[in-house]
């Protein structure tokens, strides 16, 4: 394709470091796509004769249903996805296949198709976290009254309800989808026309190419066009900033699955078993989707320092932004399908969650509060009663609703018969009522809120 000016031909090892067939190939649907449309501009402008165009078209067409029936070729001395299809195109129509890129560089080619297949990405991820997030919310509502501890430190810190837990991740993945749509918003811009780097001296239509291949509009300036990759960036960022909140999820499931919490079964179809120990139940999904998030990280990191040193406009480190994209896809997608299925799936002890709720003394900043409310003290004083009330239950071994009342007047005699009422971790949770917190009415309301579209 471009051999006039040399002699030799490239060696072998040349040949292998430059061939990016092997990963792009998976760009197939892109390049034709974005070949059609700019074969049909070509036409509509006079560029190249209405009888070529159409000849292109249909052999592309042709291309497309070779590669749908018997994959792409991995042909190394073609390089690429590009030059493969045009040689099959060549194959296919003879002589037209030569007018096809005209006022076209494979610089502004490669950088539409991966734009349409980081659309396609971003819009797999969309529907990812949007499965989540209703299943998120479906298992909420189940568990809106259902108290757990609530930790700080990982220590039993106040009760709150499984929903309102759950509530907080619908939070993050709800973020997460806020992301994917903002980085799709600036990704949806047609690089097609900006050619090598400069434009074109030919009369394109860079307005009709892109509202032909769902572009919002086409780039700006020829340079940045060739040369942009924050869209691919942006993609592996919000694919992290995803793979971080599904990573601390699949953490919690490790942990609750574990017999010392017992907060939660995963089903048999979410957990594998082990080729020694007969007993075990491993979440080995949820310590993968852990793993993979490490992996993501990694990705994005990987083409962030590509990217970094590279003067305008195209240089071939660009070529290596593909393999992590298609990688970050590859475990984003495995990772959010894993994830809804465990969430789905998974059997939450709450007689547990509860049992361990109300033995962990989480309701001692309820009797703090009280002794401000009913009795008048100041906040750091009751602090310190409360915890000498602490000291006495943890003594007796009783939970301080079983603390007799005589035990708590004896430490100060202030606190009257009325403390019991907020003594029990529903009591408790029932008054965290302000806006945001984990009464379970008002777990309700942003259920509610959540799935009238406020995400
Ligand atoms: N395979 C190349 C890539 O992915 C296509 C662009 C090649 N452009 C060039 N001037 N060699 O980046």
């Amino acid at each position: 394709m471009w051999g006039g000016r040399f002699a030799e031909g490239p060696s072998a090892v040349m040949r292998a470091i430059n061939a990016s067939i092997p990963f792009d190939k998976q760009m197939w649907r892109q390049d034709i796509a974005g070949s059609q449309a700019h074969a049909a501009m070509l036409a509509a402008q006079g560029i190249i004769g209405a009888d070529d165009g159409a000849a292109i078209r249909a052999g592309l067409e042709q291309v497309a249903a070779g590669y749908e029936a018997g994959g792409v070729p991995e042909d190394l001395a073609l390089e690429d996805i590009h030059m493969v299809t045009e040689a099959r195109l060549a194959d296919a129509i003879g002589t037209p296949a030569g007018r096809l890129h005209t006022a076209r560089s494979r610089n502004d080619q490669v950088a539409t198709d991966f734009r349409l297949w980081v659309r396609d990405a971003i819009d797999n991820a969309l529907g990812g976290l949007e499965a989540l997030r209703q299943t998120l919310l479906a298992r909420a509502e189940q568990h809106a009254d259902a108290v757990m501890p609530g930790f700080t430190h990982l220590q039993s810190a106040q009760p709150v309800t499984l929903g309102h837990h759950l509530m907080a991740y619908h939070d993050m993945v709800a973020r997460d989808i806020g992301r994917f749509r903002d980085a799709r918003a600036r990704a949806n811009r047609c690089p097609l026309g900006a050619a090598a780097l400069a434009g074109t001296s030919f009369p394109i239509d860079r307005h009709a190419t892109a509202a032909a291949l769902g572009f919002d509009a086409p780039t700006t300036n020829s340079l940045d066009s060739v040369s942009d990759r924050d869209f691919a960036i942006e993609y592996l960022t919000s694919a992290t900033q995803t793979s971080l909140h599904l990573s601390r999820l699949a953490e919690e499931f490790v942990l609750w699955a574990s017999q010392p919490f017992g907060f939660v079964v995963l089903s048999d179809q979410w957990s594998t078993g082990s080729s020694i120990m007969p007993q075990k139940r491993n979440p080995d999904a949820a310590e993968l989707v852990r793993g993979h998030a490490g992996r993501i990280v990694g990705l994005m990191t990987g083409l962030m320092v590509t990217m970094k040193g590279l003067p305008l406009a195209y240089s071939k480190d660009m070529q290596d932004d593909k393999p992590p994209v298609f990688e970050c896809h590859q475990l984003l997608e495995l990772s959010l399908a894993a994830m809804t299925g465990m969430v789905a799936s998974a059997t939450f002890r709450t007689d547990r969650m509860r049992g361990l709720a109300e033995s962990g003394f989480a309701t001692a900043t309820d009797l703090a509060d009280w002794l401000v409310r009913a009795a008048g003290l100041p906040f750091r004083e009751a602090h310190h009663v409360t915890g000498r009330v602490v000291k006495r239950a943890e003594e007796l071994g009783v939970s301080l609703d079983a603390l007799p009342l005589g035990e708590m007047t004896a430490i100060d005699g202030r606190i009257t018969a009325e403390v019991y009422d907020v003594l029990t971790v529903d009591a408790s949770v029932a008054s965290r009522v302000s806006y945001g917190g984990t009464a379970p009415v008002r777990v309700r309301e942003a259920i509610a809120a959540a799935r009238g579209g406020a995400a």
